[in-house]
């Protein structure tokens, strides 16, 4: 039997990428961020993505196969869902083409499970069982991760997500989008403790979040104050310790609640350094390990797909290489 060499494709929201992942690690990464495109309607149009992953695609395959050496691919492991249907269906119809015309099986992936397998992208993964705290534009989850495929969901936002409360936070101090690394840059000069924002759902038991209350009295701030250069950085400062208190109580209860010992974050919010900072001195004194995967890894890429396709490989069925998408999925 031939090592397996996958071939990963991710196109669920607005970043095209393609990766190729075998025996000896991750070969080749490329990916096409869509962000610019989309910056001037304030969020991600979905037909324009669609044509985006269409444009972009093909030639980011080409790429990583090039840069790792052109090996023989073992199989293609496409990103099935959940997201965006017409971005989803680009990336399946292509991995179901490229699986025709070379003869090699493809697999449909969950884009989540991508996401909570990304530290193990890194050089020293962390072993299982782990939490693993996923927090970007779309989703805020907590799932313990006791082995592949074993996955328990602890909690999750019940209204808007931890990115998305970002995002819109920013819009409101007039940031651009996606506002959320420019609200980080503008907390660095404020003062976190200027304002009293509310820490949602912490007083409550349980592991879920909340953050629509939180962008509601960041609004009320904005409109019951004098707006200044100062004014704004003390309300980003202040409501991004909100967010980073919330998170970092409901992690420790959460590896508290499994005894498990190990904490990995990943998601684009998983850059914000305040969060990493805070989460590593909680993981010092409580007693649990925080690992990060770097940020290429923890925003959408295909290295995870291709990942989570290899650690699959006994999955790939040879004839089924019709080109599924599923737009809700659960984990
Ligand atoms: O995982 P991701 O790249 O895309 C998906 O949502 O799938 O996450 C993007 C989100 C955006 O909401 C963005 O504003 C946020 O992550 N983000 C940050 C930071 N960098 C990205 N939020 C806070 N601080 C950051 N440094
Ligand atoms: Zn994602």
């Amino acid at each position: 039997q031939r090592p397996s060499i996958i071939l990963g494709i991710e196109s669920s929201c607005d970043e095209s990428a393609a990766a190729i992942y075998g025996e000896s690690g991750l070969m080749a990464h490329a990916l096409h961020s869509q962000v610019a495109l989309h910056a001037d309607y304030g969020g991600v149009v979905p037909e324009l993505a669609s044509r985006d992953h269409i444009r972009k695609l093909l030639p980011l395959i080409e790429r990583v196969r090039a840069e790792a050496g052109n090996p023989e691919l073992t199989g293609i492991a496409y990103t099935r869902g959940p997201g965006l249907m017409g971005a989803l269906l680009v990336g399946a119809s292509v991995a179901a083409g490229f699986g025709m015309s070379l003869d090699v099986p493809v697999l449909g992936v969950h884009h989540m499970e991508g996401h909570l397998l990304s530290p193990l992208l890194e050089d020293e993964p962390p072993a299982f069982p782990y939490v693993a705290l996923l927090v970007s534009g779309g989703h805020t989850l907590l799932v313990a991760v006791e082995g592949l495929g074993r996955y328990r969901l602890l909690g999750r936002s019940v209204d808007d997500a931890v990115g998305e409360a970002f995002d819109k936070t920013a819009k409101i101090l007039d940031l651009g989008y996606p506002g959320g690394p420019a609200l980080a840059a503008l907390a660095t000069s404020g003062d976190p403790a200027a304002h009293d924002f509310p820490r949602p759902m912490l007083a409550r038991p349980g592991l879920d979040f909340s953050f629509s209350g939180l962008k509601t009295a960041v609004m009320l701030a904005v409109k019951n104050g004098e707006r200044s250069p100062q004014a704004d950085a003390d309300i980003a400062a202040s409501f991004q310790q909100a967010v980073v208190d919330t998170l970092v109580a409901k992690c420790a209860r959460a590896i508290e609640a499994t005894g498990m010992q190990r904490l990995v974050v990943a998601g684009g919010v998983g850059a914000n350094q305040a969060l990493r900072a805070a989460l590593i001195e909680r993981g010092a004194r409580d007693g649990f390990s925080v690992s990060f995967p770097r940020q290429a890894f923890c925003t959408d890429n295909a290295a995870m797909i291709a990942l989570t396709g290899y650690l699959r490989r006994s999955e790939f069925r040879r004839g089924i290489a019709g080109a599924e998408a599923v737009a809700r999925w659960p984990l």
